[in-house]
């Protein structure tokens, strides 16, 4: 009987504490004119029911505050907003202090000159070098050449073997970003490299907890040695004043491009582009071929688009502006995965000063998640949302309207679209002319907070 009412006793004291901590966290955010919504565990918040229930959190949570609530998610407190009108709103009014919200490993790890913590005049001058490298003019003359020789070579001896397709795309979005930066392929930089590069991404997606061993210090001390590399190359190539045709020889060639940027920043701008196309192409390129495998019509008409231009061609003749403006329906075959995927489930913004959005009022240094994954299924914009239907992208019109946030919006919206483009075309190019394959099955496919195969997408392949 002792026994039972200790047991009792424990239960009521936890339950109280329980709804104490919650009570207490709630009110400490209660504040007049902010949006509905629960705040959760103090310092934990909602974080454990957002990632492990994702997108039907926000359902959830959508269905009882509305389309604007608050909650605390990733150390934050933050207002998430599903309000496609006020998620464009957001994203076209960074001078109005909506400015980005990234995590603070993200910025250490990528470094204080990286697009994303720069703010007013200093981003439109980062932003404005990085377009000059990768204008419509650069990709025809100098980065397809590139990115045709890569593909061409990083899909050769896959036949009759078993691919993890989920490995080789993540290898030849980071490869085929060192050729274009730096001329470097398989060369014993980039072999050093890709590891480096592995861990800095892992911190960024880290709690920025600095302690030996944790993904955070391994970020940093994968950045430290990233930027002594590219410092060395940089030191290198001034020695020997030889010019270079790459992304890295045009932003060092002070007197043809009229953007200067000191060392610091050429180093932040390399590590954004490779950052910023890596998983973002890679991701977009294993979803494309799973796509392509659930749907063999899709396939066959994919098919069709790329042995018409091989025919045009001699063989080995590389992929060419003209070829690439053709593929309009491999265009449409990467805009249609890229939403039903949901490779990027929405951006963060952070507010610079109190300020009113939707009748609310949002307090300064609040995270603002301006979540867009539901608009990609929308049925009034995509009639049977859930079907894999490119035809639906095919007379482009589809790619103007108002609320498509694939390639975000406003002043911050993608400025490597036609970049990841031309790479996730090319990729497939070469990979459905050159091969069929199945998959082994089984594994396992995560879609939230990150599309993701935690043990590898494996496929048979064989020559076509
Ligand atoms: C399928 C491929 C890609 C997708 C889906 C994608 C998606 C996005 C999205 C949603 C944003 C908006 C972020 C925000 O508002 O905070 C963005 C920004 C950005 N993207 Fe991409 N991206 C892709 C490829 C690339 C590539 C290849 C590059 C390489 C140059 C790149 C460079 C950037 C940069 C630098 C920004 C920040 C722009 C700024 O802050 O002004 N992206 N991307």
């Amino acid at each position: 009987m002792a026994v039972f009412m200790a047991i009792l006793a424990f239960i009521l004291i936890m339950l109280f504490t329980c709804t104490a901590l919650l009570k207490w966290n709630e009110l400490r955010y209660r504040k007049k004119g902010l949006p509905p919504g629960t705040m959760g565990w103090p310092v934990f918040g909602e974080t454990t029911e957002f990632l492990k229930q994702g997108p039907n959190f926000m359902k959830n949570q959508r269905a009882r505050y509305g389309s604007v609530f608050k909650s605390h998610i990733l150390g934050c407190p933050t207002i998430v907003s599903m309000d496609p009108e006020l998620n464009r709103f957001i994203l076209m009014n960074e001078s109005k202090g909506l400015v980005p919200g990234y995590p603070q490993s993200m910025l250490d790890i990528l470094g204080k000159c990286n697009i994303a913590a720069v703010h007013g005049s200093s981003h439109k001058y980062m932003r404005g070098a990085l377009l000059a490298l990768i204008s419509p003019t650069m990709i025809r003359d100098q980065l397809l050449p590139k990115i045709d020789a890569f593909m061409r070579t990083h899909l050769i001896n896959w036949d009759n073997n078993i691919v993890n397709i989920q490995d080789k795309t993540k290898e030849m979005a980071l490869l085929s970003s060192l050729k274009q930066i730096a001329s470097v392929e398989s060369s014993s930089m980039s072999q050093k490299f890709m590891p480096e590069f592995f861990k800095l991404v892992l911190g960024t997606l880290s709690l920025p907890i600095d302690l030996p061993g944790t993904n955070y210090r391994q970020g940093l001390d994968a950045r430290k040695n990233i930027v002594s590399m590219l410092r060395q190359l940089i030191e290198q190539r001034r020695a020997s004043q030889e010019t270079h045709q790459d992304m890295l020889g045009y932003l060092m060639r002070s007197d043809e491009n009229r953007y200067k940027l000191s060392d610091e920043e050429i180093i932040d701008q390399i590590i954004t582009i490779l950052y910023s196309g890596y998983e973002t192409v890679s991701t977009t390129s294993m979803m494309a071929v799973k796509y392509l495998h659930d749907h063999p019509r899709v396939l066959q008409e994919l098919r069709k688009e790329h042995l018409a231009i091989r025919e045009r061609k001699r063989a080995g003749d590389p992929i060419e502006w003209n070829d690439l403006k053709s593929m309009r329906f491999t265009r449409a075959v990467i805009f249609e995965t890229s939403r039903l995927a949901t490779i990027v489930n929405g951006v963060l913004r952070k507010t610079t000063k109190e300020m009113e959005l939707n009748g609310f009022v949002i307090p300064e240094g609040w995270r603002i998640y301006v979540y867009t994954r539901e608009i990609n299924y929308d049925p009034y914009i995509y009639p049977d949302p859930l079907a894999f239907n490119p035809w639906r992208w095919v007379d482009k019109s589809l790619e103007s309207q108002n609320y498509l946030f694939i390639f975000g919006g406003g002043t911050r919206q993608c400025p490597g679209k036609e970049l990841g483009i031309a790479e996730i075309s090319t990729f497939l190019h070469y990979f459905v002319t050159r091969y069929r394959w199945n998959e082994i099955g089984g594994d396992k496919l995560m879609r939230f907070p990150r599309v993701e195969a935690p043990n590898g997408l494996h496929i048979r392949v064989s020559s076509h």
